[in-house]
């Protein structure tokens, strides 16, 4: 018991310090958003004062010498491309910023029209090259299946992206951790699917029947224990040791799916064979 209190603890506090990191990184990205719009602002004032210089000096073209009228004009030529490219290059940064601030403080719940395969696929990548540079030797096939022409569909894109990485974190995970104790002859593999579906039995009030996109991520890894499948998606269960998991994943996936999306996820496992979870949303149109 003292054991379990212990190590729980040590999660949480680990959980804190990730939550105190984003907001740092967050409260850092706002207070340099100040200073670089001061830069931008008065480049671009410094531009429109370089455009009135050349027109008082174009006023009095014959009071200088034409060496000295050349050289001016290559000069403010100059200065003005210097303009420019600070103006850019801010921008560029205040853009960069804006991304930050977007992933650590969120727009909250903010539904807009996703491309899901796009979605699914650069998560899973991700989730693959961290895996990568994480565990050394780690190398899987990935099977990708999307189907064309699917429409956009109004989700929360940071809140489906966090659900497909949990996902595939885990996948990868257990395919990972069964090739450390078998042989040579285990090929670890995933498989991606997503397509559209239509729900028998689900319908809509004006009884058109609904579609959905659905979202696959089969794994050939351990598969779960019956207590496994039992507290997967209690807060805080993991099996994995201190530092590679916190157990909070598949709670939170379930709530981004059931919760904000009105989906259902489910999945099928069995042990030392593998498991496949899939989730189902509601393809509301953009
Ligand atoms: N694809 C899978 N195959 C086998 N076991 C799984 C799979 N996905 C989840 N599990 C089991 O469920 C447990 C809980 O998963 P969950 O994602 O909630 O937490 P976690 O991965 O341990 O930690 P984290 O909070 O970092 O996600 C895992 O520790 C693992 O034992
Ligand atoms: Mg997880």
């Amino acid at each position: 018991m003292e054991n379990q209190v212990e190590s729980l603890q040590q999660r949480l506090r680990q959980q804190e310090k990730l939550a105190s990191l984003g907001m740092l990184s967050a409260g850092i990205a706002h207070e340099i958003q100040n200073p670089l719009n001061f830069v931008i602002n008065f480049s671009k004032m410094s531009s429109k004062l370089l455009s009135d210089l050349t027109d008082i000096v174009a006023d009095n073209e014959d009071a200088l010498p034409a060496d000295d009228r050349e050289e001016l004009d290559d000069i403010v030529g100059d200065l003005k491309e210097n303009m420019a490219r600070i103006v850019e290059h801010g921008e560029r940064a205040i853009s960069i910023i804006q991304g930050i601030l977007l992933v650590s403080r969120g727009k909250d719940n903010e539904f807009l029209p996703t491309d899901i395969s796009h979605l699914v696929k650069e998560y899973v990548w991700l989730s693959y090259h961290a895996m990568r540079a994480n565990y050394k030797g780690f190398n899987i096939s990935i099977g990708e299946d999307y189907e064309q022409g699917l429409p956009q569909v109004m989700v929360i894109p940071q809140d489906l992206s966090r659900a497909v990485l949990n996902l595939m974190n885990n996948a990868c995970y257990t395919v990972w951790h069964k090739q450390q104790h078998t042989g040579p002859d285990y090929q670890p593999r995933i498989d991606i699917r997503v397509a559209q579906t239509s729900e028998q039995g689900l319908q809509t009030l004006d009884h058109r029947p609904q579609t959905f996109i659905t979202v696959t991520i089969a794994d050939n890894g351990e598969g779960m224990t019956p207590e496994v499948k039992e507290r997967l998606y209690e807060n805080f269960f993991t099996t994995k040791p201190i530092g590679e998991g916190t157990g909070l994943g598949m709670a939170i996936t379930r709530d981004i799916i059931e919760n904000k999306h009105g989906g259902k996820l489910s999945f099928e496992t069995e042990e030392g064979k593998g498991t496949t979870f899939t989730f189902t949303i509601p393809a509301k149109k953009g």
